[in-house]
């Protein structure tokens, strides 16, 4: 079978920093990620997605992009971002509806000259946001655009392709600042960031069976495909498919944390707030409420109940989400 054409193009400022944290409460080592410095707009776990996504829709000869998600998405934020930058018209579909000012994500997508389509949906009804992107994505084909249209998040296999090229960045690094790490941990909402790393972990694995590689560990934020393992797994495996790779994940390979969601998507815990001021004072890090700050959360709740010890080398990915941060609520 011929092996499928993957293009990207370059829109993340890349390899990002990894930078030492000092010690958790444990004695371990903390490192941050820091792909919330990919520069894209602003910056974000996104922009790695968009570098596959946006090379298949080059490809596709696509003439606008549409994608959806929550109104205060960032990855539809960056999306807007690739779009300028690639001169394509981009439309978002968003939760919620027209709010008088515009703030955060929302604020920059149309500084970016997105088209915000918003919905009055719930920002946890996933079935019906995609819905709505179908028939946005419909009605630009009638209009005889040829629209690329990416699902929540970003997250297909394609898409997850940026994350297993990051798993082979964070190795190289932590070889390069001389240490093996344990874990690395993250925030996971539509799948796709855990996805790749799972793909990169496995297609390493494969390459090197001696090779002694960190555990993956999502930290579950929304109800929707982050609960999911089953889907991340299915994701991880068209990520190595389109890699070429015969290996595949498995569900066991999938570890997700959901203690550290509180209720909901979105709505705030006070780890997530203790877990923001831990980081800003430590290394100035500055978490969102949504997302990283409950991810960070789960890290520092998991160190508490004894996981990791002084010998051990954590690793942080800071996905970002910082315009969030700016929405009064
Ligand atoms: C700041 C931030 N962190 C983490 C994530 C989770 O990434 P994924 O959707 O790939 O699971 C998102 C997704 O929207 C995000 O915006």
């Amino acid at each position: 079978m011929a092996q499928p054409k993957i293009t990207s193009v370059t829109l993340a400022t890349l390899p990002t920093p990894l930078e030492a944290g000092g010690k958790l409460p444990s004695g371990a080592n903390l490192w941050i990620k820091r792909d919330d410095l990919t520069g894209l707009g602003v910056g974000g776990n996104k922009a790695r997605k968009l570098e596959f996504l946006c090379g298949e829709a080059l490809n596709n000869d696509a003439t606008c992009l549409v994608t959806v998600g929550a109104a205060q998405s960032n990855h539809c934020r960056m999306t807007a971002a690739a779009g300028a930058r690639l001169n394509l018209p981009t439309h978002l579909v968003l939760s919620g509806v027209k709010p008088k000012q515009l703030e955060g994500n929302q604020l920059l997508a149309e500084m970016f000259g997105a088209q915000l389509h918003h919905t009055g949906l719930d920002a946890n009804d996933w079935t019906n946001l995609e819905a709505a992107r179908a028939e946005l994505t419909e009605k630009l084909i009638r209009d005889g655009q040829r629209p690329h249209s990416i699902p929540i998040g970003g997250s297909t296999g394609v898409g997850a392709l940026g994350y297993a090229s990051a798993f082979d960045e964070i190795i190289s690094q932590c070889e390069t600042q001389r240490f093996v790490a344990d874990a690395i941990l993250f925030t996971t909402s539509s799948g796709g960031t855990h996805a790749g790393l799972v793909a990169g972990l496995i297609r390493a694995r494969a390459n090197d069976p001696q090779k002694v590689l960190p555990k993956i560990i999502g930290i579950g934020v929304a109800k929707g495909v982050a609960l999911n393992t089953y889907r991340v797994a299915e994701l991880a495996n068209e990520s190595l498919t389109l890699l070429g790779e015969t290996v595949r994940a498995t569900q066991d390979d999938v570890l997700i944390d959901a203690n550290y969601m509180g209720s909901d998507y979105a709505v705030p815990t006070q780890a997530a707030a203790d877990a923001t001021i831990w980081a800003a004072h430590r290394g100035a890090w500055v978490l969102d409420p949504v997302y990283s700050a409950k991810g960070f959360s789960g890290l520092l709740g998991r160190d508490a109940n004894g996981e990791f010890n002084a010998d051990s080398n954590v690793i942080f990915i800071h996905t970002g989400g910082l315009p969030s941060l700016f929405v009064m609520h």
